[in-house]
């Protein structure tokens, strides 16, 4: 079977080795995924390089592309679906998931701005399906560029770099009770304080390289 970076380079997407080499990655993760039904969707269309690309890795997925440029809506022939508005609308993107279903993979591949990777995430990862992976992109943008990070915080660090780096603290249900079951700490009444955001539904976390992975619980 072509490795996903085989079928990547013939795309010509920048997810490739040819340029950001983070294919490998999502082979790691979504090794069992390649025959599965399962739907994908990628914040982020540009010229439609990657969507064809999980269209031809993973043939029964439906594969959902939504860009803000209008012009985006030409590049891609079904059954990829494309839809256009903002990463920043929730009524566009709920409109988007009412048609769609549930999805199980949210690939932000989109304006990379800080502000809007954190935005998008706290929208979509609660409407995911267990089991899934939310994944951000070309964190080195939106993370720690400033015209994409905006003002740096009073540690030195971006705003969504202290947002996504402080989900270890939901992953972990800290303080909550000495013992590794989250269930149990998520789940036991009398503790406090209170459970964290995101720790009901993000199982763990994995930070790549300008690439960062999270897994709905
Ligand atoms: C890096 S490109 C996507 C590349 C594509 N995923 C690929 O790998 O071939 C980023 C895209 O995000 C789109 N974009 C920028 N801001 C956006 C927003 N607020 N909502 C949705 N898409 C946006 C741009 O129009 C551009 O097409």
């Amino acid at each position: 079977m072509e490795t996903l970076d085989e079928i990547g380079l013939r795309h010509k997407t920048d997810k490739s080795t040819m340029t950001h080499h983070y294919l490998g990655v999502y082979e790691s993760y979504l090794k069992d995924w390649r025959d599965k039904e399962f739907t994908l969707i990628e914040l982020g269309i540009a010229a439609g390089n990657s969507l064809k690309m999980w269209h031809q890795a993973f043939p029964k997925a439906k594969i959902i592309g939504i860009d803000i440029n209008p012009d985006c809506a030409g590049y891609c022939e079904p059954p990829i679906e494309v839809y256009i508005g903002s990463q920043t609308d929730t009524v566009f993107l709920d409109s988007v998931l009412a048609k769609i279903g549930v999805p199980d993979v949210i690939i932000d591949d989109g304006s990379h701005v800080g502000a809007d990777m954190i935005f998008s995430f706290r929208h979509l990862f609660p409407k995911m399906k267990a089991g899934g992976f939310y994944v951000v992109e070309d964190t080195h943008a939106g993370a720690y560029i400033p015209t994409y990070a905006g003002e740096m915080e009073s540690n030195g660090r971006s705003k969504a770099f202290n947002f996504f780096t402080g989900l270890v603290y939901d992953v972990d249900v800290a303080g909550r009770g000495s013992c590794g079951n989250a269930e149990f700490c998520i789940n036991h009444p009398s503790e406090t304080p209170a459970v964290p955001e995101f720790s009901r539904i993000l199982e763990c976390a994995f930070f790549h390289c300008s690439l960062w992975w999270f897994k709905r619980r």
